[in-house]
């Protein structure tokens, strides 16, 4: 049966030219034998007519905070309580500024404020717009809620002839997000067991920087997204969570003991000062392999044609925390560009893990983005000896939240079973 099934969904429109595609999810999620109900704004209807949403809905169309007959039958706080899910489809510039700013003027807004339900954001518009910062600022303060998703926008060519992100993702992608974030709320209800309830877990998350100069630094692109999903998992499943971050420009996680670095010694000095009294460390930083050998003073000049840094390796933290004797379950990612497999087994075996999360990086993967896709490969046997069964799982392309929720429950299931310990 799907996840979707008997599942009530509010379907909120808003004014944007891929409001046709929102007929096709409409279609779809009823098709999962979802309760569906359509929500549009009045620059939506300048689209595509309620008739549309109802005709494949069996729903009246909602649209008017102040609609009497409406709210005779379910009043807008009813409805926004009666809401499994909400989803935005398309949600315009002007629609997630509304939300973030909590401007409650329609009845879309006002329903997405008025709900504890999750929320699955597909932004739609212009590439400028979705460009512009400050739409990039209300987005990021609304992937940084734990119970909100954003899914897209897709590149490609756009109704008004630009090119470049904006267009809203396929009905089809929608789907499969709306089930991930279903499943994901579901498991963090509070009336489930928790699954790491009493257990310490470290996490690196975020990039490193290492300085060249007073001004200059060497650094990665990564945003922290990752690791802070992860650890709101772990807390989700009742761990006690230590944080070791680089520089981010995200929230921390309310509930996690965050420690912030600049450097990978700096890192590395907290992160070894926690393992030991860690029960699983997990390595999502983006650390910087190498640093200058010296930071200078002052501002390098540019006096000549040709400039060599000398750089020297950085300590290895995951190798040195799975190295220590009695030390936490310890699970590394490893980020490639090519041969993700290949790579990926040589770090789990080379660097002694008990598992290892890979995933494709590059202009469009891995960092930055709110969706990931996991490989995830770990030895059935002993994590010493490495003689045991090879094993892989893959967590499919879903966003990081959902991602970081599944992997958290097969490291609680894999690993600690008996003793927290390896
Ligand atoms: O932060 P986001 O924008 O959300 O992006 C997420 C991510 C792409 C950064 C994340 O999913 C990821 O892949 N993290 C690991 C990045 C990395 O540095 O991979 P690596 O293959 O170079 O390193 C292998 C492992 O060794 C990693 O667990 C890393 O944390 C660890 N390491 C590496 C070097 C070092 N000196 N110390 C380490 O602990």
């Amino acid at each position: 049966m799907s996840d979707l099934n008997n599942k009530k969904i509010i379907v909120g429109v808003s004014g944007g030219i891929a409001a046709y595609k929102s007929a096709e999810l409409v279609r779809l999620l009823i098709k999962q034998g979802a309760q569906v109900q359509v929500v549009m704004t009045l620059s939506a209807q300048e689209f595509v007519t309620p008739l549309t949403f109802q005709a494949l809905s069996g729903r009246m169309v909602r649209s008017d905070l102040f609609d009497v007959a409406a709210e005779a039958g379910m009043g807008h706080i009813e409805l926004a309580h009666w809401a499994d899910l909400i989803i935005i489809a398309p949600a315009t510039a002007n629609t997630i500024a509304k939300i973030v700013h909590g401007v409650a003027d329609n009845l879309l807004t006002t329903l997405c404020i008025a709900s504890q339900s999750p929320l699955l954001i597909a932004p739609a518009m212009n590439q400028q717009m979705w460009a512009h910062q400050a739409t990039q600022e209300n987005i990021s303060r609304l992937a940084a809620l734990s119970s909100t998703f954003i899914c897209g926008p897709a590149a490609g060519e756009q109704a008004c002839g630009d090119t470049g992100l904006g267009r809203m993702e396929e009905p089809q992608t929608l789907l499969e997000h709306a089930a991930n974030a279903l499943l994901l709320s579901h498991s963090c209800s509070p009336e489930r067991a928790e699954l790491l309830k009493g257990k310490r877990v470290l996490i690196t998350a975020g990039p490193t920087i290492e300085d060249i100069d007073p001004v200059r630094y060497i650094s990665n692109r990564s945003s922290g997204k990752m690791g802070y999903a992860i650890a709101q998992a772990a807390i989700n499943e009742g761990a006690q969570v230590q944080l070791v971050s680089g520089p981010v420009s995200i929230k921390s996680p309310q509930n996690a003991q965050l420690y912030k670095v600049r450097s990978a010694q700096q890192m590395h000095e907290i992160v070894l000062s926690l393992a030991a009294s860690a029960d699983i460390f997990i390595a999502t930083a983006a650390v910087a392999d190498y640093r200058p050998i010296t930071k200078k003073t002052e501002k390098i000049k540019k006096e000549t044609q040709n400039l060599t840094l000398e750089l020297i390796k950085n300590p290895d933290i995951l190798s040195d925390v799975a190295a220590l004797a009695n030390g936490p379950v310890t699970i590394g990612f490893a980020a490639e560009t090519n041969d993700l497999e290949h790579y990926a087994i040589d770090k789990l075996k080379r660097k002694k893990l008990n598992m290892i999360a890979a995933n494709q990086v590059g202009d469009t993967k891995g960092f930055e983005k709110e969706n990931n896709e996991l490989n995830l490969f770990w030895y059935k046997g002993s994590s010493e000896t490495q003689d045991g069964v090879l094993l892989a799982k893959k967590l499919p392309f879903a966003s990081k939240k959902y991602l970081a929720q599944q992997l958290i429950e097969h490291i609680a299931k894999t690993f600690c079973t008996q003793s927290s310990k390896k």
